[in-house]
């Protein structure tokens, strides 16, 4: 790599780690170790060469809602890891991929389509738990097995926020894949 090339790389991770956007370093270290690698693996419907890894990317702890308030099928929207970043929480009425919860059925995904970041926002369908047609190449992903894609141009799950429930509590902690545009255009909190 050229001295002009390092400058640069080195430039882009120093504007990087200035927001809560992971750097592409941060990215290669998730990805050569064990830390938030989830495997989807011993899901229902899905083969083994389906089989898909996310990495988890950790954010500051927020408390987004209240399991005793959300209704089975009615999205909830909330910011995260950052204002400009919309997120749905829902609770599905079935078991899911990182659901929480005491049904296991509390998730949460970006909205921003992980192809081009069309807007997913009012795109849930509740008969079929999944989220989409992307208004903008359709893309439609599943919201029971980690965001994953079910039909259209995308190439990556969805993001899935990572959650937790402590008693009534729900917080999101972290963000597993890559909220789309991150890479690009910096997030500020
Ligand atoms: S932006 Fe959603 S499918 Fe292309």
């Amino acid at each position: 790599m050229s001295n002009t090339a390092v400058k640069e790389e080195k430039q882009k991770d120093e504007k990087c780690s200035l927001d809560l956007c992971p750097s592409r370093r941060q990215f290669l270290f998730a990805s050569g170790t064990a830390m938030g690698a989830i495997i989807l693996s011993g899901i229902p419907g899905l083969s083994n060469a389906a089989k898909l890894e996310a990495e988890l990317t950790r954010y500051p702890r927020v408390k987004i809602g209240k399991v005793s308030a959300l209704k089975v099928d009615k999205p909830v929207k909330f910011k995260y890891p950052a204002r400009d970043f919309e997120n749905l929480l829902i609770k599905l009425g079935t078991p899911a991929g990182a659901g929480v919860g005491p049904d296991k059925d509390i998730v949460a995904f970006n909205a921003l389509c992980s192809h081009m970041g069309g807007d997913l926002s009012d795109a849930y369908k509740p008969e079929h738990k999944i989220l989409g047609q992307c208004p903008f190449h359709q893309s439609t992903f599943d919201l029971t097995k980690y965001g994953m894609i079910v039909v259209g141009h995308a190439t990556q799950s969805l993001p899935q926020i990572e959650l937790e429930v402590e008693k009534d509590d729900i917080y999101a902690t972290g963000v597993f894949g890559l909220i789309y545009g991150c890479h690009s255009n910096p997030m500020r909190v």
